[in-house]
């Protein structure tokens, strides 16, 4: 598969397979994904993998009710309250791998940086048969302090991305998209 094709057929995958991510395409598809571009050159950051099947479902229910007990202070998350109330919605889908992203706030392009490394595993990943989603409820807990302490996150570095990944069950056809708006284009 070339990258257009990857870019054409990657989709959020919400369904996966019970074979586990193996340690070898994990660090092969991270190993890809840090080859983006990096503002000032200084590479600014670093991964948490969860693959313990207990922890990530008591991390899917305490995401869950820590959004629902301060709806107030998650604007964003409020028209998925139903979702949450739900008591089958897996946030991360009962994926067996989920992969988070931090950043160094030494970097001003750190947020950059690390989005374009997220593209990078979720092209990666589409090529080599697996599906990603990127899971952004799980803002409400791994930007913890003693989250972060427990899985040996240096002082500095933030939360900016966590995929949900496994193994394709459920494909999902290629997307379509609102034509680009060009807001000027000077000839
Ligand atoms: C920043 C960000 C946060 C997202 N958070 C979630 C999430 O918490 N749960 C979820 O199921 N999908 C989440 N998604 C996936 C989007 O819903 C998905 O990308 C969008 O519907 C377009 O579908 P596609 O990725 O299949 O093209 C998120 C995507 C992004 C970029």
């Amino acid at each position: 598969m070339n990258v257009i094709e990857a870019i054409e057929q990657r989709r959020s995958i919400r369904a996966y397979t019970e074979r586990p991510v193996e340690k070898d395409v994990l660090e092969k598809l991270v190993g890809l994904a840090v080859k983006a571009p990096t503002g000032s050159g200084m590479e600014p950051w670093g991964f948490v993998v969860l693959q313990d099947k207990k922890e990530i479902d008591a991390l899917s229910e305490r995401i869950k009710q820590k959004v629902l007990n301060n709806l107030a202070d998650y604007p964003q998350l409020a028209q998925y309250e139903s979702w949450l109330r739900n008591e089958k919605y897996h946030v991360f889908y009962h994926a067996g791998t989920v992969l988070i992203i931090y950043g160094d706030s030494a970097s001003h392009w750190n947020v950059y940086d690390c989005s374009l490394v997220a593209g990078n595993v979720m092209l990666a990943a589409e090529s080599e048969g697996l599906g990603c989603c990127w899971i952004g409820f799980a803002e409400a807990l791994f930007n913890d302090a003693n989250f972060k302490k427990a899985h040996n996150v240096p002082d500095g570095f933030h939360l900016v991305a966590t995929l949900s990944m496994g193994y394709t069950k459920v494909a999902v056809p290629p997307c379509t998209r609102k034509p680009p708006v060009f807001f000027s284009w000077m000839n």
